[in-house]
């Protein structure tokens, strides 16, 4: 996969692209990707991005010109890498929700080219002409799209063949995991050694050896904490009602214990924030 970024800020995405997991990603030939400074485009004499709005207002909106080059002249860079396809992103606020199905999809994808806007927005008539997929991380706003980009490329960069060494992890992921009927679970809770730690242990289970109870505990506590947590990915599902948990479910101490057992008992208003006590007259 070839991943274009036009951004007013090459360098945010040299540390990123060398770390972790999109530099694997990178080293392995699964994706490459470029960055391209808009600025560089602005056919004016300062390399001006951006403009006040007409009908006024506060802050900037970045200029067609310069993007619009940016894209033609990133795209027609590698003619072959994709093969004529290209995916365009737009990193905004207004677009549509990043989901899990929508990085899957993207990871598919030959060729995306990322937009990263800034200032107050984007002269509506570029997005008009290029007529990119507008995608938003999460209802708040940021001041430009780049950590947008970068969530996205993580995001895909993991689903690709390899990239993660065991094949079985991106699958068992939260929100890759599904229940029987297609609701996206959270990711079940991991332990490593030591087996004791601050006076906790270990649940039982997972040392039991019993590949088949460690998944059905695991299974388990997927949708124990999917509807604790995220009861609004089991709308429509029956697994919003509480499941029975599996016996050997004794994550001591017993506080730990009481709490698995209260919140079963409990509706989803009233459960305890990721396991946290709710504030005073909450
Ligand atoms: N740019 C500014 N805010 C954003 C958001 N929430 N998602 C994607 N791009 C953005």
């Amino acid at each position: 996969m070839r991943i274009d970024v036009l951004t007013i800020f090459p360098d945010l995405f040299t540390g990123f692209l060398s770390t972790s997991i999109p530099a694997i990603a990178i080293e392995q030939g699964r994706i490459s990707c470029h960055t391209h400074d808009i600025r560089a485009y602005a056919a004016n004499k300062h390399r001006k991005v951006d403009d006040r709005p007409f009908g006024g207002g506060p802050g900037m909106v970045m200029m067609c010109q310069p993007i619009f080059d940016a894209v033609k002249a990133a795209e027609s860079q590698d003619p072959a890498a994709g093969g004529g396809s290209v995916v365009r992103v737009l990193l905004t606020p207004q677009g549509e929700r990043l989901t899990q199905p929508r990085v899957e999809w993207l990871a598919q994808q030959p060729r995306l080219t990322l937009l990263c806007g800034h200032y107050e927005g984007i002269d509506e008539r570029v997005i008009e002409e290029l007529r990119p997929l507008e995608i938003s991380i999460g209802d708040y706003v940021l001041s430009g799209g780049e950590l947008g980009a970068m969530v996205l490329i993580d995001a895909v960069a993991r689903l690709q063949p390899g990239v993660l060494g065991h094949e079985d992890s991106a699958a068992e992921d939260s929100f890759s995991v599904r229940s029987a009927d297609g609701a996206p679970l959270l990711d079940c809770p991991h332990y490593t050694r030591p087996r004791e730690w601050n006076g906790r242990e270990v649940p039982d289970i997972l040392l039991s050896g019993d590949h088949a109870a460690v998944d059905r505990w695991r299974d388990a506590q997927r949708i124990e904490r999917t509807r604790e947590r995220r009861p609004d990915l089991l709308l429509n599902s029956p697994l919003a009602e509480p499941q029975p948990l599996p016996a050997a479910n004794t994550n001591k101490p017993a506080a730990q214990v009481a709490r698995a057992t209260r919140s079963t008992a409990s509706s989803s208003d009233d459960a305890p924030l990721h396991g946290q006590t709710a504030p005073e007259g909450a």
